[in-house]
């Protein structure tokens, strides 16, 4: 099969970040499926695992990124019981196993689901990493209830129009919260309110002052899916008591968590990958929830995320996919998808 391996120790536009090459395709064991990749998104996961992956010519074997991806089932181990040959998934998958940066890749079935019907492959692409990790943080970690029974709520979302951002307001909506997105720019600020944000703060500017503008000194609940030790003080002041805070990124310095103590605010990480990588007793409701993603999207109460498309799938547009999500200023979601005919190099 043909795959795009990745290098590090060079800037993601460097000619040897990115390779086709040919590779054997994988086997499946008894609870994998073999799925034939149609289209993937690349996420700042991508970009990090490449940072710290060997240089190209250092002789290392190749390394293939991409935890996201819609494509068909072609082939099932003995134990798959949900899926069949000919099936359409996504999945985000499990990052300590190979990425879909290939024609071809492996999924443990707990962790895959059906795809809605109404999105393409690209579109649909755009949606398992980032809607596993808003789910699992708004109504799991965080507590809410997706069904409304929190409606009216207020939630501060920091990083709004990202990819994490993007379906986090639209799941944070339709659960009937009311969803103050952060965004700095025109386009980005749209776009949060595309994806239906009551409210957009910027955050280059001080938050308080634009919270209290609204009516609202304080949050019940805060999102922060962008920079934790940035924010960790501003975060302190604008919970209120007894609220709850959830973050995506590892801190890089240390955090004093007793600027929470006062109000007894609750604080939870959400990792995305905890449930495949520790393969966890519960990591079948990383399947149901796509499933329900699926449904969601199939009564056109989400929409997919997905604002940039790149086809076909080559070396070159996977490093610009790369650059843009470096720069820190991608909008929603960026997806590739097509394969051009011919081989790659064989490694
Ligand atoms: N723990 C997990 O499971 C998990 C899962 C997914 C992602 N992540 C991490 O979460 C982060 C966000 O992921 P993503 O996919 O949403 O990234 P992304 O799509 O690259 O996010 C881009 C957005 O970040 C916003 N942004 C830039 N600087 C900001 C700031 N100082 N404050 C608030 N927002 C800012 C930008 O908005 P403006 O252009 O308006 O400034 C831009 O729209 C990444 O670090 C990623 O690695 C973690």
């Amino acid at each position: 099969m043909k795959a795009i391996a990745a290098f590090g120790g060079v800037p993601c536009s460097a000619p040897g970040a990115f390779a086709l090459v040919e590779l054997p395709d994988p086997l499946p064991g008894p609870h994998d499926l073999l799925v034939r990749v149609e289209a993937w998104a690349v996420n700042p996961v991508d970009t990090k695992v490449r940072s710290g992956l060997p240089g190209p010519g250092a002789g290392a074997p190749p390394r293939l990124l991409g935890w996201d991806a819609a494509g068909v089932v072609e082939a099932i181990g003995d134990a798959v019981v949900r899926f069949v040959p000919g099936d359409r998934v996504w999945f985000a998958g499990d990052i300590s196993r190979p990425g879909c940066n290939a024609e071809r890749v492996l999924v443990e079935e707990a962790i895959c689901g059906h795809r809605p019907a109404n999105l393409s492959a690209a579109d649909a692409a755009a949606l398992p990493l980032t809607g596993l990790t808003a789910w699992e943080a708004l109504f799991e970690r965080l507590g809410l209830d997706p069904e409304g029974a929190d409606a009216g709520r207020s939630l501060l979302i920091l990083g709004g129009a990202g990819g994490v951002g993007s379906i986090a307001i639209q799941l944070a909506r339709r659960a009937g919260l009311m969803v103050i997105a952060t965004a700095s720019r025109p386009e980005s600020r749209a776009w949060c309110e595309r994806m239906g944000a009551s409210h957009v703060v910027d955050h280059r500017q001080p938050l308080a002052p634009q919270l209290a503008a609204l009516g609202l000194p304080e949050v019940d609940s805060i999102a922060n899916f962008s920079d934790t030790d940035a924010y960790w003080q501003a975060m302190a002041e604008l919970i209120r008591p007894q609220g709850a805070i959830v973050a995506i990124v590892a801190n890089r310095s240390p955090l004093d968590l007793n600027l929470l103590k006062a109000k007894s605010v609750s604080f939870h990480w959400e990792f995305m990958f905890t449930r495949p990588q520790f393969r966890t007793a519960d990591r079948g409701r990383q399947g149901e929830i796509l499933e329900r993603l699926a449904e969601l999207v199939q009564a056109g109460e989400i929409q997919s995320t997905a604002l940039t498309r790149l086809t076909p799938i080559t070396p070159t547009n996977l490093a610009t996919a790369h650059g843009l999500l470096e720069s820190g200023c991608a909008i929603g979601k960026i997806v590739l998808e097509g394969w051009e005919s011919g081989a790659g190099t064989a490694v």
